[in-house]
């Protein structure tokens, strides 16, 4: 039977082979070869906002939630940074926030002003 300091260390493993590259604006794996990639836009009331454009998996590591770890970690960034969340990547808007409806808090509506 697994401890809980196992669980915690396999836990933190999981999430530590993804990796944020601050330089290229990605989250990556270790290899490079699946990424998140995301830009940082100025929006309304002086906040930023990630506009995350492009989600990648190599065709051999496809279909095994790899798409979604990277988002996990990029959602979770966005959300400790207190930053919005534009999803332009379909992956991100058709496929992961639907099935991950909590992160719906983070996606940046752009909300017409009142003219009252
Ligand atoms: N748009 C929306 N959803 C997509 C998709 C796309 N372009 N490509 C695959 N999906 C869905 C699959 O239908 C599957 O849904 P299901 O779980 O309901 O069957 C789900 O994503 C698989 O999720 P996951 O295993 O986390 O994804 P993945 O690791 O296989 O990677 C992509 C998914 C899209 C990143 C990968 O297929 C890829 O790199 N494609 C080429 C680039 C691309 O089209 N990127 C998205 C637009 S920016």
């Amino acid at each position: 039977m697994a401890g809980k300091e196992e669980e915690r260390s396999a836990a933190e493993e999981k999430k530590a082979e993804i990796k944020w590259n601050e330089e290229t604006q990605r989250f990556e794996t270790e290899d490079k070869e699946a990424y998140l990639q995301y830009h940082l836009l100025q929006i309304a009331d002086g906040k930023t906002a990630m506009d995350m454009v492009h989600t990648f998996v190599p065709r051999s590591k496809r279909g095994m939630g790899l798409a979604a770890k990277l988002c996990d970690a990029a959602f979770d960034h966005a959300r400790s940074r207190d930053l919005s969340v534009i999803p332009t990547c379909s992956y991100i808007s058709d496929t992961y926030i639907p099935k991950n409806p909590a992160w719906n808090s983070l996606v940046y509506k752009d909300e017409p002003k009142s003219s009252m």
